[in-house]
């Protein structure tokens, strides 16, 4: 992928070029890129005169930022309690096993997918619930969760 430094001071000029601005700068590039390429770290740093160390810190404290690439499709598993007792392991499993992913490779080579879990996405009365893209799917089953990727495997072919 060649970085767009471009895109980077689009991005800058809009949140405005101040260290107050680092958060919604980081969340510019994530929504362009889906996470945080390692190219903005110096370059923001330059920009804004603070360092990149700060900078940093500010991408891995918030959860929401990522490090490493992610696919195109963001699929989150709820585990919260709620989810968990109503079978959201065999739900994860599944989509694992159809997109030959695991705890420790939680991306597809392609960057199409990524299967995360979260502890609740606050819809419990709604459990088992899956997101893709922010986009809520409840009371899942693996059965569905596997129509629902192959939906989004077409969607991606397209
Ligand atoms: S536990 Fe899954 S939405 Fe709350």
């Amino acid at each position: 992928m060649i970085f767009d430094y471009g895109a980077l001071d689009a991005i800058i000029d809009e949140a405005g070029c101040r260290s107050s601005a680092i958060i919604p700068i980081l969340q510019g590039v994530q929504e362009k890129y889906n996470y945080l390429p390692s190219e903005l770290f110096p370059y923001v740093a330059k920009k804004l005169k603070v360092s990149e160390a700060r900078i940093y810190g500010v991408a891995t404290f918030y959860e929401n930022f990522s490090l490493e690439p992610k696919g195109k499709y963001i699929i989150k598993v709820c585990d919260g309690t709620a989810c968990h007792v109503r079978k959201s392991i065999p739900i994860l499993n599944k989509l694992r096993k159809l997109l030959d992913l695991s705890e420790t490779r939680a991306t597809t080579g392609d960057l199409g997918f990524t299967v995360e879990t979260v502890s609740c996405l606050g819809a419990c009365g709604l459990a088992p619930v899956i997101t893709v893209n922010d986009k809520v799917y409840p009371a899942m089953t693996p059965e569905k969760a596997e129509t629902l990727l192959q939906e989004l495997q077409t969607c991606l072919a397209e």
